[in-house]
């Protein structure tokens, strides 16, 4: 049975039980009124008449019960429609948007704002929808995108090789190594892809251990400090003594340090300094990477840890990455426990920073 019916019933039965009872309750005092107020005399003198009075008495109140009933039944009417106005027009509403969305077309809202529990569920729904719209519409893009990145490199090899065959491009090292350059970018294109969607989808393994935060800076420092003098940016760090142990998996805080590092050089001009700090705070430990580099547009702060994103996005992704480094630094932290952000200014430096948690003591 529809909504509205199943209201309608009962309201209905509601009023007439209501009036019935009503009724009786009220022959009942109408009665006794009448006999107390005649007395017991006039009821054995008169019979007749008392019987009469009575009978009057009880066709009034069925009279009234009657006409009860036909104000009952227009009342639980009025009110089973406005019921189901607030509550059920919504929720067809939303059985027909929710349809729509499952059919693929998320730009479905449902329009109900009143203050009430519906009003909330609609609001709800509505989140729901829009969280599926921008998910659908990510993944458009993520095709799109990875499409784009695969494009490129295929198709400088692909020239390269035509090149060779028409003898256009001589056949010297430097072609062949040319060749091997982008099949390689290729090949870590797709592997940081792979590598990116394991983390996302949590079937990356971690192995967190009580580590050493300075040590583990250090190693990083030697790992990438070619990079930064062959560039000539200086690096430098500073940490407290007393710093506890920092509960990380050490292959993965390593990969997290180096991309970060390896945006800190590149976005970073000859002459310039980059810092890596670290520090306690309450529960847990804080890494800052500071350079003073090109900075970042307000604009784009808040998407660079999206997969893909990158500020210039003419760039050939020869000279930049692939805008997947801070991608796999922020599923890495966020699945040790920690958070990172970003500040910047532009023209004079970018900071970017993560925490980690502190090892158990039991550990
Ligand atoms: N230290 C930095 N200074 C300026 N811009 C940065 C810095 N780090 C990251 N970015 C910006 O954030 C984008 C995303 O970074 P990332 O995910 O590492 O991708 P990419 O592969 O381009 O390095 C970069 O394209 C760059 O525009
Ligand atoms: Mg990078």
């Amino acid at each position: 049975m529809r909504l509205r019916w199943k209201l309608l019933a009962y309201y209905f039965a509601g009023f007439v039980v209501v009036l019935l009872t009503a009724s009786f309750a009220f022959r009942g005092i109408a009665l006794r009124a009448v006999h107390s107020h005649m007395g017991g005399m006039m009821a054995t003198m008169m019979p007749d008449t008392m019987r009469d009075l009575q009978n009057a008495v009880s066709g009034g109140v069925e009279q009234a019960v009657l006409v009860g009933v036909v104000a009952a039944g227009l009342v639980a009417v009025a009110a089973s429609v406005g019921v189901a106005l607030s509550i059920t027009r919504p929720l067809a509403q939303m059985v027909e948007a929710a349809r729509r969305i499952a059919a693929g077309s998320y730009g479905q809202r449902v329009d109900y704002r009143a203050r009430d529990e519906i009003g909330e569920f609609s609001e709800a729904f509505n989140q729901m929808a829009a969280q599926l719209e921008a998910t659908e519409r990510l993944r458009a893009e993520l095709l799109a995108t990875i499409a784009h990145e695969l494009r490129t490199p295929l198709t400088n090899i692909q020239g390269y090789m035509e090149g060779l065959m028409d003898g256009v491009i001589e056949e010297d090292p430097a072609t062949y190594d040319m060749v091997r350059r982008e099949a390689g970018r290729l090949a870590r294109l797709v592997g940081n892809i792979q590598h990116l969607s394991r983390l996302e989808a949590g079937a990356e393994r971690f192995a967190p251990q009580p580590l050493d935060l300075p040590a583990a800076i250090q190693t990083a420092e030697m790992s990438i400090r070619p990079q930064f003098e062959e560039k000539g940016v200086v690096l430098g760090s500073g940490a407290p003594d007393d710093l506890p142990a920092v509960w990380v998996d050490p292959d993965k805080l390593q990969q997290v340090l180096l991309n970060i590092l390896t945006n800190a050089c590149r976005y970073t001009p000859p002459g310039g300094q980059v810092t890596i700090t670290a520090s306690q705070a309450a529960g847990h430990l804080l890494v800052s990477v500071r350079d003073t580099g090109v900075g970042i547009p307000p604009e784009d702060l808040p998407h660079i840890f999206e997969r893909f994103y990158r500020v210039e996005k003419s760039r050939s992704s020869t000279g930049g990455g692939t805008g997947i480094g801070l991608a796999v630094a922020r599923a890495v932290i966020e699945q040790s426990g920690g958070s990172i952000s970003v500040e910047s200014t532009l023209g004079k430096g970018t900071t970017i920073s993560f925490t980690l948690p502190v090892a158990p003591p039991s550990a």
